[in-house]
């Protein structure tokens, strides 16, 4: 047992501060110093988890429309409220070998779900996470180990992340961070590769809110596989994240699936996105391009290396390159909750500590929201 919780160490670190409220007799273990509980049952850990943890937020926030109704009717307990969560759909609400992409956490955290329902709070979905993290261990599945970078306080402007305590000696994370009123925003989030280069999958940014992990409930670079070579700079997806709902003073940890050298595969394009590519691309050309025309005049097409290096819109001129035009834009996109997007977030002249080079004018910014998101939402669609 105490093998299985070593090997499972960041998912247990990330379910610590729940750990404390179960009833469990708590002992330090030596593998990290990180209190678990070495002979534990897993099993009634699970249970302890949902009952004291999940159940009730979904009794008060989701049972008026979950229990009875028409729709998707997950609560209604088969014979347990548990057992009925986990059975529902053939087991398609929970991810035992992804626990953080279980759809209860991430659909309930969506902009999709919350036009017709109530949503999880950031720090509920990590609840759910958690709990589905005791249900893996108690049903002896072995989800991928995650690496996780130790955690740092942002600081207003230029950050890093060292990767050398996950191995990765000398190469780093980058970004900038400016505090939002109720969350954090970040850009220019890049690798700096050092010697060996480094390849990274699926970085998982986790805000701390005292000891509580908030993993990023959309898990937006959940696509990422981006291999940077030695002593050369890449940027991580579209290169920034918008979290709200979140103590903007927290601290941040970055966990990968898999965090290695690159040993000699080639560099990847475009941030490492694997599986992009735009499914709306008439919506696009129709109501996106020209809301961004003058974005792409001014310094995005490339009369400005650094903005174009940040977005890249050299192609939306081209009635031949729609496509490839799409495909620059939609790495600014955030389809779960698409009036996050960056593409959105960055020039709304209300958020004031962003993008400063550039705003919307006030009196257009709302009808340019609601062209870009007639495209975002034709993307999101399922
Ligand atoms: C006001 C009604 C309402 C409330 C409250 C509500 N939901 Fe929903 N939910 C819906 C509707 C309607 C759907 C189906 C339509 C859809 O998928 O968008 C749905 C779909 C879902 C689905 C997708 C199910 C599937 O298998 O496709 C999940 C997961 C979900 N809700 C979770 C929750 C959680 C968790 C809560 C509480 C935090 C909650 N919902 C509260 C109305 C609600």
């Amino acid at each position: 047992m105490l093998d299985v919780l070593c090997r499972h160490l960041p998912m247990v670190r990330l379910r610590i501060s729940l750990a404390a409220t179960f009833a469990l007799a708590l002992a330090a273990v030596g593998c990290t110093g990180d209190i678990i509980d070495p002979e534990g049952d897993p099993l009634e850990a699970a249970m302890q988890a949902f009952d004291t943890t999940v159940a009730p937020t979904m009794q008060t926030k989701c049972a008026s429309c979950h229990v009875s109704t028409e729709n998707p009717q997950f609560m209604r307990p088969n014979p347990t409220l548990r057992e009925g969560v986990l059975t529902f759909n053939t087991g398609g609400l929970v991810n035992m070998m992804d626990p953080i992409a279980s759809r209860l956490a991430v659909y309930a955290s969506s902009q999709a779900h919350a036009t017709v329902g109530v949503n999880y709070t950031p720090a509920e979905a990590a609840q759910v996470t958690a709990w589905v993290e005791l249900e893996a261990l108690a049903a002896g599945v072995e989800p991928e180990p995650v690496v996780e970078t130790a955690k740092i306080t942002p600081v207003v402007g230029a950050n890093e992340v060292d990767l050398t305590s996950i191995g990765l000696t000398g190469s780093k994370m980058t970004f900038d961070y400016q505090p939002l009123a109720t969350g954090m925003y970040l850009s220019r989030i890049q690798i700096n590769a050092s010697t060996g280069g480094v390849r990274l999958v699926h970085p998982l940014f986790v805000v701390w809110d005292q000891a509580t992990a908030i993993p990023d409930p959309i898990d937006r670079f959940s696509d990422i596989d981006l291999t940077v070579a030695e002593m050369t700079t890449s940027q991580v997806g579209g290169g920034t994240a918008v979290f709200v709902d979140i103590p903007p003073q927290g601290q941040l940890s970055v966990h990968f699936k898999t965090a290695t050298f690159a040993n000699g595969m080639p560099p990847s394009d475009g941030g490492g996105i694997t599986g992009g590519g735009c499914k709306a691309v008439p919506q696009f050309t129709s109501t996106a391009r020209p809301q961004l025309t003058a974005c792409a005049g001014m310094c995005h097409a490339g009369t400005n290396a650094a903005a174009r290096g940040a977005t890249d819109m050299s192609k939306l001129a081209d009635d031949l390159m729609q496509t490839e035009a799409c495909a620059q834009i939609l790495s600014r996109v955030s389809k779960l909750n698409p009036d996050q997007s960056s593409i959105i977030v960055s020039v709304d002249p209300a958020v004031t500590n962003v993008h400063p080079y550039y705003k919307v004018p006030a009196a257009n910014f709302a009808a340019f929201r609601t062209q870009m998101l007639m495209w975002i939402n034709a993307e999101a669609a399922p």
